[in-house]
């Protein structure tokens, strides 16, 4: 039976599938090459600098990420990463989601860490990484898992975010007819 090509779009705080680990990648198959594709190109349209399945509504373990720092240029296709190492410091930056639009925040996380996950030719990839480019991995390995970046937030600063958050959840939930379900 041929696949039903569904059109894909990024989901938002408040839908449900944001919470839930998503399903390990068994086979590189073509259904995960094309998923791959088209999250590289939703993500630079957005713009952004990284995507994970879950924010597609696809429960894969997988994410893309296209990272631009000057000099150096990144793309990735992480196939069932995870996260070996974290190593430096604790580091300050500033974190924003496709999946939560117009809400940024500064976020704690180690400034360094290395990581293993499949390639798209399905050859392992072993990763060191620090930086900026180190804080886009965690985030987008944070997703696979459920993780949101506003999972760290100090309380005084979710206060500040409260009522953004609200209208966010509101907004989503109105969009995709989630009531019954995501009304935590
Ligand atoms: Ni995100």
């Amino acid at each position: 039976m041929p696949r039903v090509s569904k059109k894909l779009s990024i989901i938002h705080y408040g839908h449900p599938s944001l919470l839930r680990a998503a399903k390990p990648v068994s086979a590189v198959d073509q259904e995960i090459r094309e998923l791959a594709v088209e999250m590289i190109s939703m993500m630079y349209a957005a713009p952004g600098v990284g995507l994970a399945a879950p924010q597609v509504n696809v429960s894969r373990h997988m994410c893309v990420i296209g990272v631009d720092e000057g000099r150096e240029k990144t793309e990735l296709v992480l196939i069932n990463p995870k996260i070996v190492s974290v190593f430096g410091l604790e580091m300050v930056m500033e974190e924003g989601c496709l999946s939560f639009p117009g809400i940024h925040t500064h976020i704690i996380r180690p400034s360094g860490v290395e990581i293993e996950a499949i390639g798209l030719d399905e050859k392992p990839i072993k990763l060191r990484a620090e930086g900026f480019l180190a804080r886009v991995i965690q985030h987008e390995i944070d997703h696979l898992n459920g993780v949101l970046f506003i999972d760290y937030l100090a309380e005084q600063e979710r206060q500040r975010l409260e009522n953004s958050l609200e209208r966010l959840k509101g907004k989503t939930i109105k969009k995709f007819g989630l009531a019954s379900v995501a009304q935590k």
